[in-house]
């Protein structure tokens, strides 16, 4: 029965009634958070297992890095790359340094991480590998989720992205994921770049078959041909180690980062690489107005502090592990497959069971939020701080909505 005294319903519907419908959100009206848990304007309660995308891997409102905000909040928020602030140079060598890496060239949102690194690597490709001017190529893979802008939207999959977008940017090979040989086959001497996520997360948090990340790694560097990781989702501690790519030993020629990068307090993006490639900028050929800023620097020096102890990484792989097996336990109990690495994870629903959006509004009125993908699948991806009891509880929540179904 429906409770009239409850905020929520209208409160959705006015949110609603005033923005494009861009997004189908749950209908859930939070207004406040701590660590893994949200509290609705009816005081009740969620465990948060979307964690902004991973852009909260840290948590609701960590401490250290509210603090650093406020302690910046009450000195400097923004100059602009005009003149030099005084967040600047830590943040850069301190990310850098994780990255293991030279240089750090800060922008905002993860789409900007992209343009940016698709903008270095073709003019890398004609000042450095001597590709005909107009002719660079970058091979991307199918199923890719890099961003919104429209030369990003020109090379996704995706239709519901891509439809009536266009014209569309030209330069872009897709080949299937996780195929080597395909990828190897698209890239000729015009190849500047091969761009991929190492896992797919928006795809439903695809893992490519072993192997297959250390072999384009090989292609591009037998080929002449920069490697670019887009870690924006899966980096940062997301997969149990710093960079998805870690887990194969892999080492890109640019990182590309975003999201958790801000600590879910402002939004930082970043593209990390050596001088050979970052070093083909000059002055006035990139820029952002808020990129590298002040507040943006301070918080993200934290986040990178907060993974320098790799405490975060271990909590993810150890407490990954218990998520996977809890959720292993309900593949043909509803499931029919579980993928992921760390706290990440992407499930597929029995076909004809309920669909994801279904499955999400089910567990949300159990109190755990997540967020359904292409139909049937749901991707879960808790803050790092959650505990074993969190995971299970909501492990639990799941297998009652599953069976139930
Ligand atoms: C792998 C990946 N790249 C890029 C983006 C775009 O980031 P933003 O939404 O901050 O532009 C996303 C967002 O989901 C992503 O998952």
């Amino acid at each position: 029965m429906l409770d009239d005294t409850l905020r929520t319903p209208d409160a959705v519907r006015d949110a609603q009634r005033w923005t494009a419908h861009n997004y189908h959100p749950l209908p859930v009206m939070i207004s406040e958070a701590e660590g893994a848990w949200l509290t609705d304007v009816d005081g009740r309660r969620y465990l948060d297992f979307l964690a902004g995308y991973s852009a909260l891997n840290f948590g609701h409102r960590h401490p250290r890095l509210i603090a650093a905000a406020h302690a910046q909040l009450d000195r400097l928020t923004l100059t602009s790359r005009a003149f030099v602030h005084d967040q600047f140079a830590d943040f850069c060598r301190e990310l850098a340094d994780l990255c293991g890496k030279d240089l750090v060239l800060p922008m905002n949102t993860g789409a900007e991480a992209v343009e940016t690194a698709v903008k270095v690597a073709r003019k890398w490709g004609y000042r450095v590998k001597g590709v005909p001017a107009g002719q660079a190529e970058i091979v991307v893979a199918a199923g890719n989720f890099h961003g919104r802008t429209t030369t990003i939207v020109s090379f996704s999959t995706d239709s519901d992205a891509r439809d009536d977008f266009g014209p569309y940017t030209p330069g872009f090979t897709v080949v299937p994921y996780g195929d080597l040989d395909a990828l190897t086959a698209a890239v000729n001497e015009n190849t500047v770049a091969v761009l991929i996520e190492p896992i797919q997360g928006e795809q439903g948090v695809v893992v490519p078959p072993a192997g297959y990340l250390p072999g384009v790694r090989q292609v591009c560097t037998e080929r002449d041909v920069l490697l670019l990781a887009d870690e924006i989702q899966s980096g940062l501690g997301r997969t149990g180690e710093t960079f998805a790519c870690d887990h194969e030993g892999v080492v890109p020629d640019m990182y590309l980062l975003g999201k958790a990068l801000g600590g879910g307090i402002v939004p930082v993006s970043a593209v990390v690489a050596d001088t050979d490639v970052l070093g083909v900028l000059q002055p006035g050929q990139h820029g952002s107005t808020f990129g590298g800023n002040p507040l943006a620097c301070a918080v993200a020096t934290e986040v990178v502090r907060l993974l320098t102890t790799g405490e975060f990484q271990r909590r993810s792989a150890e407490l990954g592990a218990r998520l996977h097996a809890g959720l292993d336990e309900l593949v043909g109990r509803g499931l029919v497959a579980v993928r992921g690495r760390g706290l990440w994870a992407g499930l597929d629903l029995e076909p004809g069971l309920m669909t994801g959006r279904q499955a999400c509004e089910r567990l949300a009125e159990r109190g755990v939020l997540a967020k359904d993908t292409h139909g049937a699948t749901i991707r879960l991806a808790p803050p790092l701080v959650v505990t074993e009891a969190e995971i299970d509880h909501a492990v639990a929540q799941l297998a009652a909505v599953l069976s139930a179904a």
